[in-house]
């Protein structure tokens, strides 16, 4: 009989190789082709991420005008597009849209389904990158019952997606630099972060050849769920429903309680065990964008930096080496922004896409390309011969 290495949660399978991004899990560092998170953070902006991590270097001037003309060019979405927004509930979560209208985007353009075609995976990708936050922005637009917003597309990525947001057509809205450049520090917190979950999602999904679009939509429903994107979301909960700094141990408790499943929402990392270098740059601009709104004694940050020291100086955590990840503060500040929670998953998927969609091209041009399909244990039953219903 064949024999299997059994590695459920594959904590110790490389799937693939990657030029893309490096992740030191001791020394907590991540870099994108091999720039340190650090200062891609500080002194980058995301759509030069974004050509990074689509290319694998850094874009000369003019490289860099010629790439912002091409994704600008594709923010708008297809009229027809806005009659699958008005198909949802209004009250539908912004991912469950997002998984349906990113799918769907699979059938405005079919002709990307020739992925053999490198002019084909190139289009792709740049309309993925310019219309996801468009996307997510009408899904926002549309669970709070107001009109949507059309690209502005004088304003930058960042500033741009925080005007459709925000952006009402009575009144006049001006875009804050300084709230813009924080946003667009977030996408690039969250621009990628090697096999993942959801990156591995894609991965799989277009290693049979699949319609690209198809693949990113089963990154976004792979990235919803609690343990990877949905953190973000359930940590802010967390944090609003402890509520109070003398509530923290409570929690705490409830966090080492073997018999309650309850877990600290923005702690622990498969890959992190020392700290997440994206927190860190995270917690730095909390505290910078809370000063620019000026938010003094916000009561959700003082409880997430009062639950971070007590945390950190808890046996338990210690001894599992469980830290914040970069989903603790992030929603602090688009909390602050004025962003309900349900927008935050939505933001890190946009966010996210380009990390996908270089993988998914990286894994296509490659000509070692198979189609996943991990092996199993059997452990069900013997054979055994059919019964007819009568006789059970
Ligand atoms: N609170 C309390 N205990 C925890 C936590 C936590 N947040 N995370 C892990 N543990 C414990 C866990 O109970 C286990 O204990 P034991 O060894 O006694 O059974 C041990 O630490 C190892 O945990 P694990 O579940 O085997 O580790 P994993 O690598 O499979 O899971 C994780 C990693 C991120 C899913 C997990 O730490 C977790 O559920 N964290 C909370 C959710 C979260 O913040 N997710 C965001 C991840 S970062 C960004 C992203 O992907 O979106």
């Amino acid at each position: 009989a064949d024999v299997f290495t059994y590695d459920p949660g594959f904590t110790s399978t490389a799937s693939c190789d990657s030029t893309i991004t490096f992740i030191d899990g001791d020394k907590g560092e991540l870099w994108y082709r091999g720039y340190p998170i650090e200062q891609l953070a500080d002194k980058s902006n995301y759509l030069e991420v974004c050509y990074l991590l689509l290319y694998g270097e850094l874009p000369s001037a003019e490289q860099m005008k010629d790439f912002e003309l091409r994704v600008t060019r594709h923010t708008m979405v297809h009229e027809q597009m806005h009659n699958f927004f008005r198909g949802f509930r209004r009250d539908a979560h912004p991912m469950a849209t997002l998984v349906g209208v990113v799918g769907a985007m699979s059938a405005f353009y079919h002709d990307s389904t020739d992925v053999a075609d490198p002019e084909q995976r190139e289009i792709a990708s740049i309309r993925l990158i310019a219309k996801l936050p468009t996307i997510a922005a009408m899904a926002y637009k549309y669970s709070i019952g107001q009109p949507f917003v059309y690209p502005r597309n004088d304003l930058d990525y960042a500033a741009n997606f925080l005007h459709m947001c925000f952006a009402v057509p009575a009144e006049p809205y001006k875009v804050d630099p300084a709230l813009a450049r924080a946003m667009d520090r977030i996408f690039t917190l969250h621009a990628d972060h090697e096999q993942n979950a959801s990156t591995s999602t894609v991965r799989l999904a277009g290693s049979s050849g699949a319609n690209p679009f198809a693949c990113i939509a089963a990154g976004i429903a792979c990235l919803w769920g609690p343990a990877h994107g949905g953190a973000n979301q359930a940590c802010l909960e967390m944090l609003r429903e402890i509520g109070t700094v003398d509530r923290i141990p409570e929690y705490i408790a409830k966090a080492k309680d073997k018999d309650d499943p309850f877990r600290l929402m923005g702690f622990g990392h498969r890959v992190y065990k020392n700290f997440d270098p994206r927190a860190k740059v995270m917690k730095e601009s909390a505290d910078e964008v809370l000063e620019l709104l000026g938010i003094h004694n916000n009561p959700t940050l003082q409880v997430a930096k009062e639950l971070e020291k007590i945390a950190l100086e808890d046996e338990y955590f210690v001894s599992k080496k469980l830290y914040p990840n970069v989903d603790f503060y992030s929603g602090i500040i688009l909390e602050a922004m004025g962003f309900p929670t349900s927008m935050f998953t939505p933001i890190f998927a946009l966010s996210r896409t380009v990390g996908w969609i270089s993988q998914w091209k990286e894994m296509i041009a490659d000509p070692q390309n198979k189609i996943g399909r991990p092996r199993q244990l059997y452990v069900g039953s013997e054979r055994r011969d059919y019964q007819d219903i009568a006789k059970r």
